[in-house]
């Protein structure tokens, strides 16, 4: 199929268009489909119809790696009936493959109604609409954001706070693709920007054994997340634990122990290890836990 500016437009199994980027060799949502995809894992786990309805004020969503921004427009379009006020904050180190989709809208399908905004967005880095009784206003940070994370970390005083988030759409490239965004570093930094008071969910896609150690070092409560229909299984984090419906418990805790990819990446560099003794250590100490 069509392909320009190193993205490729593929057709899935089941008919539906996909955006692949050839230089990272991942397509964006490989199996049911960009818009299935956001629904299982983002609209419906979050319950973010439920939670916007009885929402007073701002709700914040961070949306990590804007790709072709088929999670934040499949939000949008779901809630657009409501009356609610989102801020988007997008994060992504190139819009590339925004500027391709959009090109390729038609076959693409959920761009319905969006297409001005986002021209705008893309000159603008900022968008603000009111779509009936939803206001929306959706901003992009340009970058690389393990070093945005740190640059909000160090220069508290110098650097303008980002808005916290309610929810975090998390979607970066394959963790042996993309290790720099899968670092026990990074998700230190991002548990640790987000406000306490504010409860704030974060669904992703894997279920490895690495990641959710990874999430649980991190400070995050980690749980079992909603299949998505290319998987039976995914990970749900959070900064508070009532946000977590199945939280993984102490088989899942031995089962890592004994796994032969359980030890976090501290470098952004891929690699499998078992779980250190001190990391062990650190886990079992978990509040999710409690001591064994
Ligand atoms: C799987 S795609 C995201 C698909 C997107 N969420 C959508 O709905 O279309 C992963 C995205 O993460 C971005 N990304 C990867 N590494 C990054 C980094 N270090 N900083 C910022 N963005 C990054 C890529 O440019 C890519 O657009």
């Amino acid at each position: 199929m069509q392909t320009d500016s190193g993205y490729q437009l593929v057709r899935l199994n089941n008919g539906i268009c996909s955006v692949r980027s050839l230089a990272d060799a991942e397509t964006f949502h490989p199996v049911v489909g960009p818009v299935a995809e956001a629904e299982a894992l983002y609209l419906h786990q979050l319950r973010l119809c439920e939670r916007l309805q009885n929402h007073a004020g701002e709700f914040v969503i961070w949306d990590v790696g804007l790709g072709a921004a088929a999670n934040s427009l499949t939000i949008l379009h779901a809630t657009r009936d409501l009356a609610c006020r989102i801020r988007l904050v997008s994060f992504d180190h190139t819009l590339e493959p925004l500027v391709f989709a959009l090109k390729h809208a038609a076959d693409l399908g959920y761009f319905g109604g969006y297409e001005a905004h986002l021209q705008a967005f893309i000159h603008k880095h900022r968008v603000g609409f009111q779509d009936g009784p939803q206001t929306v206003n959706w901003e992009f940070h340009h970058g690389d954001f393990p070093s945005l994370l740190i640059s909000q970390m160090v220069g508290r005083e110098s650097v303008k706070p980002l808005p916290t988030p309610h929810v975090i759409l998390f979607d970066a490239y394959s963790p042996a693709r993309n290790p720099a965004m899968w670092t026990l570093p990074l998700f230190t930094n991002l548990f640790q920007l987000l406000d306490p008071r504010r409860p704030c969910a974060m669904p992703t896609y894997s279920r490895s054994t690495i990641l959710r150690v990874t999430l649980l070092l991190a400070g995050f409560f980690v749980g079992v997340g909603h299949a998505t229909g290319e998987k039976e299984e995914t990970t749900i984090a959070a900064n508070n634990l009532s946000l977590i419906a199945e939280p993984l418990d102490r088989r899942w805790l031995d089962r890592a122990r004994r796994s032969h990819s359980a030890e976090p990446m501290v470098e952004p560099v891929y690699r499998i290890a078992p779980l250190s003794e001190e990391n062990w250590e650190r886990l079992q100490a978990h509040p999710q836990f409690g001591r064994v």
